[in-house]
């Protein structure tokens, strides 16, 4: 690709709950187009939802490359900066990873999770009502649920949790790889530790189930405890974000929040508002082309980077009538936030449901919140993968 001068990724935005006016001139005039990413390499970006739909699950794109070396990077990120695997294996290690990693999530081990987690959520909130206003809502709430959760369904005492919160926001961190590759290993050697004391002590959990099928699997320990940390990263910090984004949504809006106070049943759809409105990071997650790719007038050569701009696809007018509404009864929702196709994230039975316990209690328990600070003050964090706020003042 010939490149003078490209759009740079991360594009500006006005605020926090807005997305970058640049990706709907992009979904008008040039829906896959080449971009300069964050770490200054050249990848597509593509902004409508059809094409990101189905390049989501085109065979023809992958994670890893021919030629680690020469590909582009989106960013400095430890995880997921970059290619990842191998390509002569990929396809089956994927679906390798998936088969073992699948059952931990199967409806019933969700519905045996459920009450448990809205009594989490219960616990979370009393303690945030008995403070006097007002008080920071992320440390308080859309922080330690997600923890409280993935720890309880890996089996990670929650004991540990200060030890891996540094390392996991550490592994996110997008500014310096070293210490972002730093924090990741020490997550890993972390897990490795809790399976050998697991392999001794099982309990009812899913490292203690990955375990149990090792032998089917053949992981070695090395791979069990990348893929425990995988799942420790992958399911907490996407979370955090979108419960602080829903908080920030339904106060940003009252005539929605007032309407799913008065009618709780309205929280399925809410929840799904949510995730198709939150956008805490600019970036998609890089693949790589494995062939060309003719799509939308545009050739994807092989081995080109393609990020799939799911922010952007969610607000594509072609796709979601009044896209940057935030309306709770929408109906359908096509939404992307969790991908789409071979890759649909694993845990999201596991985040609905706290999504779910999260908004079908905080309108009610907590009618008169507000933010203490007005929405364009708040500052999104452009120095992890997985953006965010770090703080949501509210008071009641
Ligand atoms: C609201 C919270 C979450 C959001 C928005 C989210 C989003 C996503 C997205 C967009 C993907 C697909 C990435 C791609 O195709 O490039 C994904 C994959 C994945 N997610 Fe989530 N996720 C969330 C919560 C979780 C939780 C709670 C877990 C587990 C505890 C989890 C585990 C995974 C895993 C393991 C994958 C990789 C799947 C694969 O490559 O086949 N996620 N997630």
């Amino acid at each position: 690709m010939i490149t003078p001068e490209l759009p740079q990724l991360p594009f500006p935005r006005r605020d926090v709950l807005d997305i970058a006016p640049l990706y709907r001139t992009l979904q008008d005039t040039a829906p896959i187009s080449p971009v300069r990413t964050p770490a200054g390499d050249v990848a597509w970006l593509v902004t409508r939802h059809a094409e990101a739909k189905a390049l989501f699950a085109d065979p023809r794109l992958g994670r890893s490359h021919p030629n680690p070396s020469q590909a582009a990077r989106i960013s400095g990120a430890a995880l997921l900066g970059g290619p990842i695997g191998d390509p002569a294996t990929e396809v089956a290690d994927h679906s390798r990873m998936r088969r073992l990693l699948t059952p931990a999530f199967s409806a019933r081990r969700m519905h045996a999770l459920e009450a448990h987690v809205a009594d989490m959520v219960e616990d979370l909130l009393d303690q945030l009502a008995e403070r006097t206003p007002p008080a920071d809502l992320h440390e308080a709430l859309s922080f330690p649920l997600p923890v409280l959760v993935i720890c309880e369904l890996l089996g990670v005492p929650y004991a540990d949790r200060d030890r891996f919160r540094v390392w996991s926001s550490g592994a996110a961190g997008l500014t310096d790889r070293a210490a972002a590759s730093a924090a990741l290993g020490k997550l890993v050697a972390y897990m490795h530790e809790l399976i050998a004391r697991k392999r001794v002590e099982p309990g009812e959990d899913v490292i203690s189930d990955l375990i149990a099928a090792q032998n089917q699997s053949h992981y070695g320990d090395q791979q069990m405890a990348g893929l425990a940390a995988g799942l420790l990263f992958a399911g907490h910090e996407t979370t955090v974000a979108r419960i602080d984004y829903g908080t920030l949504l339904l106060l940003t809006y009252p005539d929605q929040r007032d309407a799913l106070c008065h009618d709780p049943a309205l929280v399925d759809s809410a929840v799904e508002e949510i995730l198709r409105m939150a956008a805490p990071s600019g970036g998609g997650l890089p693949r790589y082309a494995r062939a060309d790719i003719d799509i939308a007038g545009v050739t994807i050569r092989t081995g080109d980077a393609v990020l799939l701009a799911g922010a952007a696809a969610n607000r594509d007018p072609a796709a979601f009538p009044d896209p940057d509404r935030f309306d709770i009864t929408r109906n359908p929702n096509p939404h992307l936030a969790f991908g789409h196709g071979p890759r649909f994230c694993i845990g999201a039975s596991l985040a609905r449901l706290e999504l779910h316990a999260v908004f079908a209690a905080l309108p009610q328990r907590f009618p008169s919140l507000e933010l203490t600070v007005p929405l364009d003050q708040l500052e999104l964090r452009t120095d992890l993968l997985t953006g965010g706020v770090t703080a949501l003042s509210v008071t009641w």
